[in-house]
């Protein structure tokens, strides 16, 4: 019997909802068990919300203890690329996403049509946008990430997107199962100018360096530890559509590849695979980049503040990328 109780997400089709009563007693629970947290993972399709973690925000490296049972690396982002004012001041394995200075980074724009009919933001692709697993743009790709809330966004607002690639495979239909079989997607950093809006707007895209060459991803990933398949796919902002988005198919905005990966998209994110987050304070969700997709929504950054920290875990990508560099830190 387990110390850490594990329920069925609420409103999800997929899912785990662990209640915490404290982060530090939390963190060495979980650690006296290490392979607890992964299990629930791996059985709630690549998604956990953890409730009550208030005390990570003023002890950072209860994060990183945790991170640490996901995987044999946790991060260090002054070594993958990223951008510097994203990275934390003192543990460069926290990415800081917050639109407070120095890190300015503005939430997606409210959504057209900005709101459903129950009053939420829209969720679908394609008018909801931003759907993406994190950092597809390197190979080998991070396994997990660990997102938690230092300061939230109202409620409404701010909200994270997830989608169970696990379900949208499991239930696509048998000629799509048929088009995505053996099928890569070309994933590109974000900035770039290779993007889909770019394309759109006639950009020229930037020179690439080396290392942000963009990178062939199976679009059918099958999980390391369970042998499951799910759906492995960006949309407008990383993916490649000069090139893709999809590898042997017709390319750029208006080919072949655009429509089966917009047919694709619609179906991974529609209800019956997805699940918004409303934050709280102190909330951290676990999410699995190989099996589940996520987007950002929009807050009011003008009147509201949001600061949320980020680590990534990476060691386990699958036998697909046995033995591969690092593309990121290619010369
Ligand atoms: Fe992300």
């Amino acid at each position: 019997m387990s110390a850490i109780a594990v329920k069925p997400l609420p409103s999800a089709t997929f899912g785990g909802l662990i209640k915490t009563d404290g982060a530090a007693a939390f963190v060495a629970t979980a650690e006296a068990e290490p392979r607890r947290l992964s299990t629930a993972l791996n059985d709630g399709h690549g998604l956990l919300v953890l409730k009550g973690l208030h005390g990570i925000a003023g002890e950072p490296d209860l994060l990183l203890r945790l991170s640490r049972l996901f995987g044999s690396e946790v991060e260090n982002y002054r070594l993958t690329a990223t951008e510097p004012n994203l990275v934390h001041a003192g543990i460069p394995e926290i990415l800081v996403l917050s639109n407070m200075a120095p890190h300015n980074r503005m939430p997606p724009a409210q959504p057209d049509p900005p709101r459903r009919g129950d009053g939420g933001l829209p969720i679908q692709f394609p008018h909801r946008r931003g759907w993406h697993t994190d950092q597809s743009f390197r190979r080998p790709p991070p396994d997990i990430s660990l997102f938690y809330a230092v300061h939230s966004a109202p409620k409404g607002q701010g909200q994270t997107l997830y989608a169970d690639g696990i379900g949208a495979y499991e239930n696509l239909p048998a000629d799509l199962k048929d088009a995505v079989e053996g099928l890569e997607g070309l994933h590109i950093v974000p900035g770039s100018g290779r993007a889909e809006y770019d394309v759109r707007a006639g950009k020229t895209p930037r020179e690439l360096e080396s290392r942000e060459a963009p990178q062939r991803q199976p679009v059918i990933r099958v999980h390391p530890e369970t042998g499951t398949k799910a759906l492995y796919l960006c949309e407008a902002g990383q993916m490649d559509w000069i090139e893709g988005p999809l590898v042997g198919m017709e390319p750029g905005i208006h080919g072949d590849g655009a429509a089966l990966l917009y047919e694709l998209m619609e179906h991974y994110t529609s209800d019956a695979f997805t699940y918004a987050h409303d934050w709280d304070d102190g909330d951290m969700v676990i999410y699995d980049n190989r099996s589940t997709i996520h987007s950002a929504t929009w807050f009011d950054a003008e009147n509201h503040d949001r600061l949320m920290w980020r680590t990534t875990v990476w060691g386990n990508p699958g036998p697909l990328y046995d033995g591969e560099e690092r593309s990121w830190m290619v010369a």
